[in-house]
């Protein structure tokens, strides 16, 4: 069957001739080019852009995600179906309130431009749990993802944002989900087989299950375990019959008691909750309403962050996540007293759309545009980030 090239976004059509319109960016036959079968793999192969990769996964997730150019949870997005029985996909739980706080939260927040004083190239390194980082932005914990579509397997999915986040000189976090077990467990392989390079953070399951799943990654070589509290909340668990639990201060303390590694307790966004967390024993509090999928009308990250930190007063690393597109979001945040800030949604669709090259690709954006945003505040180094560039 012949082959044809969008020379807009690299869709590949299969068919005598080529579609009236481009189902991925709209555009009409003429701007297809017939391709041979090894040009059309070589299409699929790895993306220049990210925008390519963004395309590519665009076409991948028909029906769950259309990659729109402003990922904020709108009520009239495809995602935002969970209120109407449909599975979470990449939206938000029931009318996606807190996943829209999230994004509205960051736009409320304003940077203060800086220009006038020496020139200087922004350094954005940091070393995080003992690495040696090129940049304060980490891949999110996520999982799931080969649900959608079947567009990416679960292995795939998660050597992608290890890989990604690792040539682009960073790390991720590692999710958990219902079919994960201790023996099989994409997200602990795939840090394994990247020498230790990258966080898993596990459901609240039972306390003993836990306790294997911490062992099993303590043999990964990774520098830090972690439980997102708040995913027993998890729609996913629940709609699997997996039962996830809400942790008592003492559950906490007996885990992070377990291991030697430096505990992340993630999911967290309220001051007292922070403050247990630290009396645990944490060595990170990730604050986050986990993408705005666990509970319906929180408020928004960067709105409760800086209480937080406040609170938590140096006895814990602070990171954020939530709704986070730009590296000036990230900005906004570390301006807040984030230490490092994680992404969700954006990495998922670089994975699918790209591979490790399309995390690596989403990863680098975000860095350089950081990078403009200190510039442009005048932040030579992550230290000279504080509340005084927010206006
Ligand atoms: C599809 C999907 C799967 C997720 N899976 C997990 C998970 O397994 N564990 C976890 O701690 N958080 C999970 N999250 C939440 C993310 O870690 C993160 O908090 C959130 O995605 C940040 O918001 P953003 O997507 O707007 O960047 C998931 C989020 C999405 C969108």
């Amino acid at each position: 069957m012949p082959k044809w090239r969008c020379t807009v976004c690299n869709y590949i059509h299969e068919g005598e001739t080529p579609p009236d319109k481009c189902p991925v960016c709209g555009v009409g036959p003429e701007k297809f080019v017939r391709v041979s079968d090894d040009e059309a793999a070589g299409a699929a192969g790895e993306p220049e852009t990210l925008e390519e990769a963004r395309d590519r996964c665009r076409e991948k997730l028909r029906g769950i995600c259309a990659v729109y150019p402003r990922c904020d949870g709108d009520k009239n997005s495809i995602c935002q179906r969970e209120a109407y029985g449909k599975p979470i996909g990449l939206g938000g739980v029931g009318s996606g309130l807190s996943f829209q706080a999230n994004v509205a939260a960051l736009a409320k927040v304003e940077l203060r431009t800086r220009v006038v004083g020496p020139h200087f190239d922004a350094d954005t390194q940091l070393t995080f749990l003992g690495r040696k980082l090129s940049m304060p932005i980490l891949g999110a914990s996520t999982s799931g993802v080969s649900k959608y579509n079947d567009a990416i397997s679960e292995d795939d999915f998660c050597r992608a944002c290890v890989e990604g986040c690792k040539e682009a000189g960073t790390m991720t976090l590692r999710g958990d989900t219902f079919f994960y077990t201790v023996k099989e467990n994409p997200a602990l392989d795939a840090i394994e087989a990247a020498g230790g390079w990258g966080i898993p953070i596990f459901k609240p399951r039972a306390q003993d299950a836990l306790k294997e799943l911490i062992e099993r990654a303590e043999k990964t070589g990774c520098p830090a375990v972690g439980v997102d509290l708040d995913g027993c909340g998890s729609s996913n668990f629940a709609r699997a019959g997996k039962p996830v639990y809400r942790k008592t201060i003492e559950d906490m303390k007996e885990l992070v008691g377990f291991t030697e590694l430096p505990f992340i307790f993630k999911g967290i966004m309220d001051a007292d909750d922070a403050e247990a967390c630290v009396a645990a024993g944490a060595k990170v509090v990730a604050v986050s309403n986990h993408g705005g999928r666990v509970l319906d009308g929180t408020p928004g990250v960067a709105d409760v962050l800086p209480g937080i930190v406040d609170r938590v007063d140096g006895s814990a690393l602070v990171t954020a996540d939530g709704g986070v597109r730009t590296g000036y979001d990230v900005l906004k945040l570390l301006g807040l007293g984030a230490t490092a800030v994680l992404i969700g949604r954006d990495v998922i669709r670089a994975a699918i759309g790209g591979g490790s090259k399309g995390v690596e690709l989403q990863m680098n954006r975000l860095g350089s545009v950081l990078r403009k945003g200190m510039l442009m505040t005048g932040c030579k180094d992550l230290a000279s980030i504080d509340r005084r560039i927010l206006d």
